[in-house]
């Protein structure tokens, strides 16, 4: 039996997954999920990303990626996700269907503000992040506060990708980058790594929880309905 629970302003799948993620934002255990794109001729890829925010107006999944990997050119062509995130300790499995998009990062563009706006569109973003400023600065954050060294270094590698027959010499690239620096070669180089660097963000249009510790199992369905999300509990 469906029932519609109406939201003011939080879906209902908000708490459930906060019960299960708020306070292990360190933890691989909690924050990795499998993605799946569709590529350009319609297939499934799947990979293994990691879970960033929840943005508080909105309820969008913020997640990272290089601009030159495959994700932000899947996306171009098909917004559809679908996400199977994992908790193995409290056997959990979130089963998560969305519109995802890449948030345009380069300002020089001559269509940013058109792209901006097509995407804060498509993620019916909220208040204040119905804005450019709150992405802007979100970006700069997860790239100062949630990357290590390591991992901004890698946007200043070679594509992803790439033939090891065409790029340089592995043992030469960079190991660590700081998020800033005064230095003008360090700058140059996490200027154009940052330039790589962008938010995915994704717009749950279903959720679904399947709770394996329960005897017997237990499957809980929520679906976008435009003003209210359509809840379901059917057999596992
Ligand atoms: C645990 C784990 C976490 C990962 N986190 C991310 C991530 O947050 N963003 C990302 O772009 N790739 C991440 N990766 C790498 C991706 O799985 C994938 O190899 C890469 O993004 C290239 O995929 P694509 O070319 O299909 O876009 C992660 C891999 C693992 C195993």
């Amino acid at each position: 039996m469906a029932s519609t629970v109406r939201v003011s302003q939080t879906p209902p799948w908000v708490p459930v997954l906060k019960k299960q993620i708020d306070g292990h934002e360190k933890d691989q255990d909690y924050t990795a999920y499998a993605l799946a794109t569709l590529d350009k001729e319609g297939l499934p890829k799947v990979r293994y990303v990691i879970h960033r925010i929840l943005t508080p107006a909105s309820s969008i999944l913020i997640t990272t990626t290089d601009t030159r990997m495959a994700k932000p050119a899947h996306l171009a062509a098909h917004h559809t996700v679908e996400m199977a995130w994992w908790l193995s300790e409290p056997a959990i499995q979130f089963r998560i269907t969305g519109q995802a998009y890449t948030i345009p990062s380069d300002e020089s563009a001559s269509d940013y503000d058109s792209k901006f706006g097509d995407v804060l569109s498509g993620l019916k973003a909220k208040g204040d992040e119905a804005e450019k400023g709150y992405w802007q600065k979100e970006r700069k954050r997860l790239w100062t506060e949630a990357m290590s060294g390591h991992l901004r270094a890698s946007f200043g590698r070679p594509p992803p990708g790439t033939s090891l027959s065409e790029v340089s010499d592995p043992s030469t690239w960079d190991e660590s980058l700081p998020a800033e620096s005064d230095d003008p070669e360090t700058k140059k180089k996490i200027d154009n790594a940052y330039s790589h660097f962008a938010l995915l963000a994704i717009r749950p249009t279903g959720f679904e929880q399947l709770e394996l510790k329960a005897t017997p199992n237990i499957r809980t369905q929520w679906t976008d309905k435009g003003e209210d999300w359509e809840e379901r509990h059917v057999a596992p």
